[in-house]
């Protein structure tokens, strides 16, 4: 009889540990699906139930996962276009261009919430979560389902902390010493660099104001009836997106900097690769056991396709790495004529079983976060070629750290990327400082996949975790500069100086009105 009353109150609080999670991971590229699909996974195997609102199904089958399907997105935000290779070489690009990118998700953004599968959704009044989890990028609109599920809204952020989304829960760090992640620049900031990143914070604040008005209507639009189908009225925009409860980002300090944050920022940079790594298909598997010299894994990313670099760039890559006694594997989309036979060609490569093989001695990459934090896992140097984003910053911050070099995609890319390889495979110190970093990477009090459920839950538990919330978010800005204080101190000053001139002015013709009758009594 006890026994039985104490296994259902396991079940009972099993039953009430898990919970209904809204996952809504929207952005059409492979990284950022990698990066919801590692929330699915951690929260699947502690017992939540999760729906996921992505561009990318995944093929997996599961009793407690939902999957809502925006492949229609692709057509919103065509990324062959948006990254091309040829662009960024010829400088014809403005994906650098914090302007654009608002602009460009706005509008994604807008095409999203309407989409037939989220509208749905939301206006279905049986539909319930316990909390809702929103990848943020360049927009907050998506805080809105927080609104409509009345739960508490967790930010996930996929780069190093930067002052976009720490404004979000706490204030924008000093821009002398935290550079933007779109910034190409090293750090101690020399005095036009500091100028230009303060000009950035209050150009881009700028910006988002004049967005204002687009964005509520925006967010009236996608969630105005569904919260009045509910019998409710929809909070303002700017409360919502002041409103997050918490911030799970994707960054570690052996990959960022070390730089303040509020205690609802969570890093758990890592989380999204496996404890388990699968075995290498058995050609791969061949060809790295046969590097006798070791090989060299090259690989662009899913964001840029190979296919688009222009072909005197290739011709001359391959030609440097006919040169080399090491074994190169390229993901690469086609298969290239005139191939030396050291060079090996795949269409698609499980990036972690490759780099986890004890024969990779390096990792030629782009430098997108997630690579990053891979060769950290791995512990493999690499040789960055930054394209867009925060790659460039990425890439600085190796260099600096001194577990890879950095080559530009430009005119000079093939020499330069010789003389990177060999400094590279000939200099011990890549290695040694990769494996030292690799170490920080790995000495962490629990797992970040443990961290993501626990903060999670807690959020859930605590209904919203307002324990949790910074200060600083609760100040309007000019309070925070003290400008009202600097203004009462100006009024005391001026007045002051006011009274003490007139009564100088008093006392003067006082004295000459003196002196005049003096005169006249003369
Ligand atoms: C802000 O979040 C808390 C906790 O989730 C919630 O109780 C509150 O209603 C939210 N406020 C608004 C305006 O959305």
């Amino acid at each position: 009889m006890r026994l039985a009353s104490f296994s259902t109150f396991l079940i009972i609080n099993e039953l009430c540990s898990a919970y209904k999670i809204l996952l809504v991971f929207p952005v059409p590229g492979r990284s950022h699906a990698i990066l919801g699909e590692g929330y699915v996974r951690h929260l699947l195997n502690d017992g939540h139930e999760v729906t996921y609102i992505t561009p990318i199904m995944m093929k997996m089958e599961h009793p407690r996962l939902r999957q809502i399907d925006i492949s229609s997105d692709f057509k919103l935000m065509p990324p062959d276009e948006l990254f091309d290779t040829k662009n960024i070489l010829m400088n014809t690009w403005n994906v650098k261009n914090i302007e654009f990118m608002l602009f460009v998700t706005t509008e994604f953004v807008n095409g999203t919430l309407g989409h037939p599968n989220v509208q749905r959704l939301i206006n279905d009044t049986s539909e319930q979560f316990d909390a809702v989890i929103v990848e943020w990028l360049y927009s907050e609109l998506y805080a809105g389902f927080a609104s409509v599920f009345e739960c508490p809204l967790i930010w996930s952020s996929s780069l190093d902390p930067h002052w976009l989304v720490l404004d979000l829960i706490d204030e924008v760090p000093n821009p002398a010493y935290n550079p933007q992640h779109l910034a190409d620049v090293v750090t101690p900031l020399d005095f036009w660099n500091r100028a230009q990143e303060l000009w950035h914070v209050i150009h881009t604040k700028y910006f988002k104001w004049r967005l204002r008005h687009r964005e509520n209507r925006i967010y009236n639009n996608a969630f105005a009836s569904s919260v009045a189908l509910r019998g409710r009225d929809l909070p303002p925009f700017n409360e919502v997106r002041y409103n997050g409860s918490l911030m799970l980002g994707n960054s570690h300090l052996s990959a960022g900097t070390s730089i303040s944050l509020p205690p609802n920022y969570i890093p758990i940079g890592g989380y999204h690769i496996t404890d388990n790594i699968d075995p290498l298909p058995s050609n791969l598997q061949q060809v790295a056991d046969n590097a006798r010299n070791g090989f060299i894994y090259f690989s662009m990313g899913s964001m840029l396709k190979s296919s688009r670099i222009p072909d005197i760039i290739k011709k001359g890559l391959l030609d440097v790495f006919s040169k080399l006694k090491q074994t190169v594997i390229w993901k690469f989309e086609e298969d290239l004529l005139d191939r030396p036979k050291n060079v090996h060609i795949v269409s698609w490569a499980p990036q972690w079983s490759i780099l986890a093989h004890p024969n990779c001695k390096l990792f030629i990459t782009h430098g997108g976060l997630l690579s990053i934090l891979e060769t950290l896992h791995f512990g493999v140097p690499i040789i960055g070629v930054p394209m867009f984003g925060d790659q460039h910053m990425n890439i600085n911050r190796v260099v600096e750290k001194g577990f890879g070099m950095r080559v530009d995609l430009n005119d000079d890319v093939v020499v330069n990327m010789e003389i990177a390889i060999k400094e590279i495979l000939d200099n011990p110190r890549y290695t040694q400082k990769v494996k030292e970093y690799s170490f920080v990477y790995h000495d962490r009090a629990t797992s970040p996949g443990k961290e993501l459920t626990h903060w999670v839950s807690h959020v859930i538990r605590t209904k919203g975790a307002l324990h949790l919330r910074s200060q600083a978010n609760m100040l309007p800005w000019y309070q925070k500069l003290y400008l009202d204080l600097a203004i009462v101190m100006f009024l005391i000053f001026y007045l002051s100086v006011k009274i003490v001139f007139k009564i100088f002015r008093g006392i003067l013709l006082m004295s000459i009105k003196c002196a005049a009758s003096k005169q006249k009594v003369n």
